[in-house]
């Protein structure tokens, strides 16, 4: 596979699956520690948008589950990730506080869902996008396993379309990706994928802590007369 994508400048680099899986088996003994609070009210904001809408939720990426205990009795929660070690520490997590409303946990390729489509009401995945290496066909993938009038509710870095920040964020890309990170990510691919005709609109993009850097991003998938 070639190092350098064929992609508009600046060119990204290719992220690959295993590389991604790797990065976070190593990460798993120590994600909390590192990225438990830093990411805490983004989180919860996500939670709380999912709570508002409950029932079956699939939770994509779902890591060490640090969102699992969040998560109100009013939503069931089924867990994916690549990370068998990530995983492991998510079900450790269910076990000692005893989650009832966790339905299941599975390795699973977020590009690559083992669901039927309209499965759930909502689909979260919590800084996933920019660690996978198709963003645009697993948003597909959400889409698609989507019930009509549910949402997929992301928290997910947007990058700089243009200027300093997008020069030193191309610049830093090389050093973050062996750490299952994407640098670039600009908002504009957001806004060309919601245009793919998969009935989705967006309905809310809020920034959230830390650095204003992240955002949450919600899209619903639109009810139709079939
Ligand atoms: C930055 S961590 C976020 C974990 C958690 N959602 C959180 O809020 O902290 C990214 C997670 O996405 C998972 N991931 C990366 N690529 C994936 C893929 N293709 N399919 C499923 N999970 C993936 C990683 O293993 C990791 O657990």
């Amino acid at each position: 596979m070639s190092e350098i994508a064929k992609t508009n400048a600046p060119k990204q680099l290719v992220f690959d699956t295993d590389m991604v899986e790797r990065a976070y088996d190593r990460w798993a003994p120590f994600y909390d520690l590192v990225f438990g609070s830093v990411f805490a009210k983004g989180r919860r904001a996500a939670i709380r948008a999912a709570d508002k809408i409950g029932g079956r939720v699939l939770e994509v990426g779902v890591g060490t589950g640090i969102s699992l205990p969040l998560y109100g009795s009013n939503c069931r929660l089924f867990g994916v990730d690549i990370s068998a070690a990530m995983l492991r520490k998510a079900q450790d997590k269910v076990a000692e506080l005893r989650l009832k409303n966790v339905e299941g946990l599975a390795v699973m390729d977020a590009e690559k869902l083992n669901f039927p489509e309209r499965s759930f009401d909502v689909v979260v995945a919590q800084y996933v996008v920019t660690a996978v290496s198709d963003p645009e066909a697993t948003l597909d993938e959400f889409a698609r396993v989507l019930k009509p009038g549910g949402e997929i509710i992301l928290l997910s870095r947007v990058s700089a379309d243009s200027g300093l920040r997008q020069l030193i964020e191309h610049l830093l890309a090389p050093i973050a990706r062996p750490l299952g990170w994407r640098t670039e990510f600009a908002w504009s691919r957001y806004a060309e994928w919601v245009k793919r005709p998969l009935n989705m609109e967006l309905v809310e993009r809020s920034p959230v802590p830390p650095f204003g850097h992240f955002s949450l991003i919600r899209f619903r998938k639109i009810k139709t007369a079939n």
